[in-house]
Parts: C-alpha cells; sequence; structure tokens
C-alpha cells in the first residue's frame, strides 16, 4: 500500500527521487530545475502537452517527468486520474520509491486535483495478479510513498482520497476473487470487518425464507453454498437527514442456472456480485470518513446454480413484499434477489434507494463500458444520483421509464415475469420489474454490467473496476450536507 501525503513544500525541496508535473498546452511552467531542464525538454519538443505524454530528465539529484494533460479548457479530473496513472507506471518501471506530484495551478473550483492524482495513483497501482506464485528476487518494486505538492493545503483532500481510493481497491479484490473464494459467506465475512460503527446483520437460508423471500429463496435454492442476506447499518450520532438505503446485487457465480449460459467466458459470471462488493466497500469508507449520513446496506449473496434443487422456467414463487412473480428465465435472477432486497431495506427504514447491480447484458450493448445506466423513479433524487456520479467521475446515463414498459413485465399466470417475451429494452424492463419493490421511496437503480470489469481506462484498464464506490460515497456526502 502506498503512503501519502499532502504539502505546501515546493516539489524540489521534498524528499522524493521522481518528481511529477503536468504539462497544460500552450502555457509554461510554474517551476524549473535550478539550470532550466524541464524548459528545455519542453523547448526540444521532447515534453508534450498531448495527454499522456511522458517525457523524463534528471536534474538537482531528481527525476522529473513531465506528463500531458492536453488543453485547460478540457481539463478535469479524469485527465489528471489518467496522467497519475501514466506516471505511475512508469515510476515503477523507473524503480521510483518517494514520488511527488506537483499539482497545475488555478484550476477551477468543479475540478478536484489533489484527489484525481491520489486516485489515479493508488488504483493504478492495484495487481490482478495476487494468485501468482512470485520469486523472491524479482519480488515486484512499486512506488512506497506519494507526496503531493500544492500551494494550498491539500492534507483534507488527501486523506478523503485514500480512504475512498482504498475501499474502491477492495472492491476490486472482491470482484476478481474467484467464485470459490469470494462466497456469500465470505462477502458476509468481509461486511462484518468493515468498521467497527458499522453493525452487520447476516441470515442464512432459513432465515431468508422464513423471512418470506420466496424470490431471493428461489433463485438460492439451486445451490449448496449458504446464501446470505447481508444487511448493515451505520448510524452516527447527530445524522439528522433522510436514512440512505445501498442495496447490492452479490450473486457470487451466475451459471444462469437451468437457463444456462453459453460456455465462453462464463468465467466472467465471478463478477455478478459487482453491485454487492460496491455496496460493502462504500459502506465502509462512509464510516471511515464518519460522515454524518444514517445508511442502511441490504446485500443479497448467493449462487446461481443449475442442478436437482434449482428452479424451473415457469416456477412461480412470491415475493416477500406480496406479489407473484414466474420466473420464465432462470437467468434473470438478479432482480429476483433484488425485489426481496430492496422490500427488505424499506422495511429496515430506507428512505432514499440505490440498487446497483450488474443486471443486464443488454445495458452491454445500449452504453458499453463508459456509462453505467441509470433507471429511476424520482426525479429530485435521480438529479442527486447524476451529481453524485458526475462529482465522482462515473459517467452514468438516465434511462426512460414508460407504462409501455410496465405492461411487459406482467405476467401471464403471476403478478410479474422477470423475462418478458419480447427481448426489447432489456435494461428499462428490468427497472420496471424492480419500481414494483420499492413502494414510494425515491428509487435510482445503477446496472454496473458494463462497467464493472474491463473498464479499459488507464487506471484501471483489466479486472474489477470497483465502479460506484466512488459515487456512494459522494452521495453519501451530498445526502449528509443536506441534499
Ligand atoms: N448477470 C447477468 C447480466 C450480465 C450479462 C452481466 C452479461 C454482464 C454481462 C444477469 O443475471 C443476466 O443474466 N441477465 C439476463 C436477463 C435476461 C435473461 C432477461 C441478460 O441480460 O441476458
Ligand atoms: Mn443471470
Ligand atoms: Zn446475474
Amino acid at each position: 500500500m502506498i503512503r501519502v501525503q499532502a504539502t505546501t513544500d515546493l516539489a524540489a525541496t521534498t524528499a522524493a527521487d521522481t518528481v511529477a508535473i503536468g504539462l497544460l498546452d500552450g502555457e509554461r511552467l510554474h517551476h524549473d530545475t535550478a539550470d532550466g531542464a524541464l524548459a528545455a525538454l519542453v523547448e526540444a519538443g521532447e515534453a508534450r502537452a498531448t495527454p499522456r505524454h511522458l517525457a523524463q530528465t534528471h536534474a538537482d539529484g531528481k527525476r522529473w517527468l513531465l506528463v500531458g494533460l492536453g488543453e485547460r479548457d478540457e481539463l478535469d479530473d479524469e485527465v489528471l486520474r489518467a496522467a497519475a496513472a501514466t506516471v505511475h507506471a512508469r515510476a515503477r518501471e523507473l524503480g521510483t520509491k518517494v514520488l511527488c506530484w506537483e499539482l497545475p495551478h488555478k484550476l477551477g473550483d468543479e475540478l478536484h486535483p489533489a484527489r484525481a492524482v491520489v486516485e489515479g495513483t493508488l488504483l493504478a497501482a492495484h495487481r490482478l495478479d495476487r494468485w501468482k506464485r512470485r520469486d523472491e528476487d524479482d519480488a515486484p518494486r512499486g512506488v512506497e510513498q506519494l507526496i503531493v505538492s500544492d500551494h494550498d493545503d491539500r492534507t483534507a483532500a488527501v486523506a478523503r482520497a485514500v480512504v475512498v481510493a482504498e475501499a474502491v481497491n477492495a472492491c476490486r479484490r472482491l470482484q476478481e476473487s474467484p467464485a470459490n473464494e469470494a462466497t456469500p459467506e465470505a462477502l458476509a465475512a468481509r461486511a462484518r470487518e468493515l468498521h467497527p460503527a458499522v453493525r452487520v446483520e447476516v441470515e442464512g437460508r432459513d432465515g431468508i425464507e422464513a423471512r418470506g423471500m420466496g424470490a431471493f429463496a428461489a433463485v438460492a435454492q439451486g445451490t449448496r453454498r449458504e446464501p446470505q442476506l447481508i444487511t448493515l447499518r451505520y448510524e452516527p450520532d447527530g445524522a439528522t437527514g433522510p436514512v440512505l438505503g445501498l442495496v447490492g446485487k452479490a450473486v457470487t457465480f451466475d451459471t444462469g442456472g437451468i437457463s444456462l449460459k453459453p460456455g465462453a467466458k462464463m468465467a466472467e459470471m465471478k463478477f455478478d456480485m459487482s453491485g454487492g462488493a460496491a455496496v460493502l466497500e462504500a459502506i465502509g469508507a462512509i464510516a471511515r470518513l464518519g460522515l454524518p449520513v444514517r445508511v442502511v446496506g441490504v446485500v443479497g449473496a448467493t449462487e446461481n446454480m443449475p442442478g436437482g434443487q434449482a428452479m424451473r422456467p415457469g416456477d412461480i414463487v412470491r415475493s416477500a413484499e406480496g406479489l407473484t412473480i414466474e420466473v420464465d428465465n432462470t437467468d434473470a435472477e438478479g432482480r429476483l434477489v433484488l425485489a426481496d432486497c430492496l422490500f427488505h431495506a424499506r422495511q429496515e427504514g430506507a428512505e432514499r434507494l440505490v440498487d446497483v447491480a450488474t443486471l443486464t447484458g443488454a445495458i452491454v450493448v445500449a452504453l458499453g463500458s463508459t456509462y453505467t445506466g441509470m433507471v429511476a423513479s424520482d426525479d429530485a433524487w435521480a438529479g442527486e444520483v447524476l451529481a453524485a456520479t458526475a462529482d465522482a467521475g462515473e459517467p452514468t446515463w438516465r434511462l426512460p421509464l414508460h407504462p409501455e414498459y410496465a405492461r411487459a413485465v406482467r405476467g401471464k399466470y403471476a403478478d410479474l415475469t422477470n423475462s418478458p417475451e419480447a427481448r426489447k429494452a432489456g435494461s428499462i424492463t428490468a427497472g420496471e420489474f424492480l419500481k414494483r419493490f420499492t413502494g414510494d421511496v425515491p428509487w435510482a437503480h445503477l446496472d454496473i454490467a458494463g462497467t464493472a470489469w474491463d473498464g479499459g481506462r488507464p487506471y484501471a484498464p483489466k479486472g474489477g473496476t470497483g465502479v460506484m464506490v466512488r459515487s456512494l460515497v459522494a452521495l453519501a456526502e451530498r445526502v449528509a450536507a443536506g441534499a
């Protein structure tokens, strides 16, 4: 883990062996080395403002990296996160131990340069291959310390960013863990170790059935592994705003069940617990930051397996809310789990709801890995959630609801079908289905099937992205501030 600190000292006077400085198009550098080595790099055309372009030199007993940041007009946190990731990769290659980032000067208030540089660096340092054997001699060299230098004191922004970035990386570790390790019980164990201020209650198969959660139980009946209904509560003294309900889908492996998925890339379905992982780690970060907001988290964790005990297409199940559901496709299991979890969150006192789920392949077709898809029942709440995702730098796009879509989820024999016959607007009809379980609580659903893994961003190119951890923390901050 990289240690991070802020300083108001000039980068040149810090103990860093490597200094990173961003280069904006057409702008001069604010500081240089004694012999003008940085200006010389620019003059020679070796250093360029092209985003993520790197140039390096040695001067004053340090290594200097100039990284392109593009045009000032187009500069945002994402450009800085990407630049920080690029710098981190080069620094690691070069054997840098202590890296100092000199933040760009005079940026607008909508930018969070300290946060972006810390996030970009720490997220880029995450490794995918922790299951591989390592020889002692080629133990990975890594950056040990990051110093963020700015004229203003960035201590608070840096401390927050470290907590959030570590939560994102913890989420990615859960996502990447194979289904034989990241079992429902392992997720429950992770919930219990998040923070002393987070109280956790866990129920297994018997408890889920006893609560009348027939939809969740139907998914879980196909696996011998114990499903887990994980309820988390964070209730700091003095928090008075609405209770924020965070609900996550944690299908630890989705085979599709009897409606079996094709074999190609089925291994990716270990990521089908990404929503639950984001909810867990976001709540951990919220508690570590001590945000004055009440949160109730509900994570529904189970495998979706075929087998002699598994639910069959055509089965009719009764949700805890009372609505009956025809299981027309056992691969539409996420909405069955979430139906009961959303209702449970309401019963536990949630006054605003957000659910996070790798819910539909259709969202991957519609938005790729660029935008998370949102479906929401309440415009004001949708606006808050979108503002939080924008603040966090996790692009999110709202899809429309319509009575015609709502009609598509009506069942032939039961109240609802989990799989509309016409395979149209699949991400929206999934949202329409979930909406039936949210009562009159303002609710937003985030479909992260496209954004949860292999995001292709420089700071998280492959594997889990930890998407929505940053946004959920930003949302909790907004609610704490009286949103
Ligand atoms: N976990 C999948 C969604 C998914 C698909 C995520 C591909 C990432 C990549 C979900 O449980 C699922 O299988 N959904 C079905 C629903 C359909 C049967 C109505 C889908 O999208 O095909
Ligand atoms: Mn499925
Ligand atoms: Zn699934």
